[in-house]
């Protein structure tokens, strides 16, 4: 078998699928070489921990696999924690991918980046805007 159990599990049952309506930060990233998109939407709270992760991803099983442990990894960590996951940490997690597999990893570790990008762009738009 090419992929692990834990990877065909997340496959088959993808966790924290879906979007956050109010989210506080979304990243959307894309590989234009598969064409796979991936968007990750992130819930702050004021101590800066990530109360809720949610994504959504049109793409191949690896992308929809490493998204879902992605969001297990940064669920109940602070932002600056989401910020250092890499996507060899998804790979662990997953328990390995197939060498052609490893950019769909990447997607990921990109997507949580991106959310976590939007979410400080607008934290400083609300105190821009605060300070009117
Ligand atoms: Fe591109 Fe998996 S084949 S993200």
């Amino acid at each position: 078998m090419v992929y692990s159990e834990k990877v065909l599990d997340h496959f088959q049952h993808p966790r924290n699928v879906g979007e956050i309506p109010d989210a506080d930060g979304v990243g959307m990233v894309g590989n234009a070489k598969c064409g796979d998109i991936m968007q990750m939407f992130i819930k702050v709270n004021d101590d800066e921990i990530i109360e809720d992760v949610k994504f959504k991803t049109f793409g191949c099983g690896a992308a929809i696999a490493t998204s879902s442990m992605a969001t297990e990894l940064i669920k109940g960590k602070s932002i600056d924690e989401a910020l250092q996951l890499s996507n060899e940490a998804v790979v662990e997690a997953l328990e390995g991918l197939p060498p052609v597999k490893i950019h769909c990893s990447v997607l990921a570790e990109e997507a949580v980046k991106a959310a976590v990008e939007d979410y400080h762009k607008k934290k400083a738009e609300k105190q821009a805007e605060a300070e009117k």
